[in-house]
């Protein structure tokens, strides 16, 4: 179908640019871009996601640093990020959630020094990013979606700008800074969540609708307008084991003018992103001036 936004492909010409772009870097700097990756207890889908991580950078031509914890106190991961924190190979430092029960997620972000925090998640990147200060670093799945709705208003000759964008979904991790970087593209821009009254019809009335919920076919077709570009961030696996996405995407995809799938649309795109962040970080790193994140890369 002509109007699936394929974000596998994508992300795939995302990475081959950031491979270049590493490539240009350590023969200019004799460096790798570093990445450092934590995580701790025995959280069977974050190992997934962790080790498809050290596999993507590895293969861009960073190091790759992968510290598992079956089991610390906080302090012991505070120590940790503090190391991580003066080492000067590593230019990216993440750590994956949820932690375990009993840790404060806050806490453990908050340790991580803002310059090398590639998630985006410290209060420091949050505040710059609403502020609209650019030398801070943007959270990889909004960035990635922003990717896309670039993309996909260019490929069609139109404009972000101006159009109603409802984002379905208020976390720190997605919902929040989407609704920054919209703004930021001059949007007129939407949050609902789970106490908003009349959702079908606000998404009837949306050009853009990004959904991040977290719950299966929760975003009925018949509530996508016309024309509508639909971005699904919802990975939620249903009883038989397929994975699926946020809105039903048989009744959406004859309704929009683009639309994301589940797998393979925002999914890849996230870790090209944080690629891409450690990447400007490294370059930050050696006063060197930033590459472009080119949109028909
Ligand atoms: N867990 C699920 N998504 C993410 C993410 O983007 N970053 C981190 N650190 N943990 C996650």
């Amino acid at each position: 179908m002509g109007n699936i936004i394929d974000g596998k492909s994508i992300a795939a010409g995302v990475v081959l640019h950031i491979c270049n772009e590493t490539r240009s870097f350590s023969e200019r700097t004799g460096l790798r871009p570093g990445l450092a990756v934590c995580i701790v207890g025995d959280n069977p889908a974050s190992a997934v996601y962790v080790r498809a991580k050290e596999k993507r950078a590895l293969e861009a031509g960073f190091t790759s640093r992968v510290i598992r914890k079956a089991d610390c106190t906080q302090a012991e991961l505070l120590e940790q990020i503090d190391a991580l924190n003066e080492d000067s190979e590593i230019h990216g430092i993440l750590v994956q959630l949820p932690l375990p029960a009993g840790f404060s997620e806050r806490a453990v972000i908050e340790r991580i020094a803002p310059h090398k925090d590639v998630d985006g998640f410290h209060t420091e990147n949050s505040g710059k990013l609403s502020c609209g200060i650019d030398d801070g670093f943007v959270p990889c799945t909004p960035l990635g979606c922003l990717h896309l709705l670039r993309r996909h208003h260019a490929s069609l000759g139109a404009k972000i700008e101006g159009k109603n964008a409802l984002i379905i979904g208020r976390s720190n991790i997605v919902g929040k800074p989407m609704a920054s970087l919209l703004l930021g593209e001059n949007a007129t821009v939407t949050i609902a969540h789970s106490r908003t009254r009349d959702l079908a019809d606000i998404c009837r009335a949306s050009e853009i609708v990004v959904a991040a919920v977290g719950r299966a076919g929760y975003v009925k077709g018949d509530w996508i307008g016309e024309g509508a570009v639909v971005i699904d961030v919802g990975i939620n696996r249903t009883a038989a084991g397929r994975l699926v996405g946020d809105v039903e995407f048989s009744g959406a995809v004859i309704r929009a003018s683009g639309i994301t799938p589940v797998p393979g649309g925002v999914g890849p795109m996230t870790i090209a992103m944080l690629l891409w962040n450690t990447l400007l970080s490294a370059h930050r790193s050696c006063s060197l001036a930033e590459p472009d994140l080119l949109l028909d890369c």
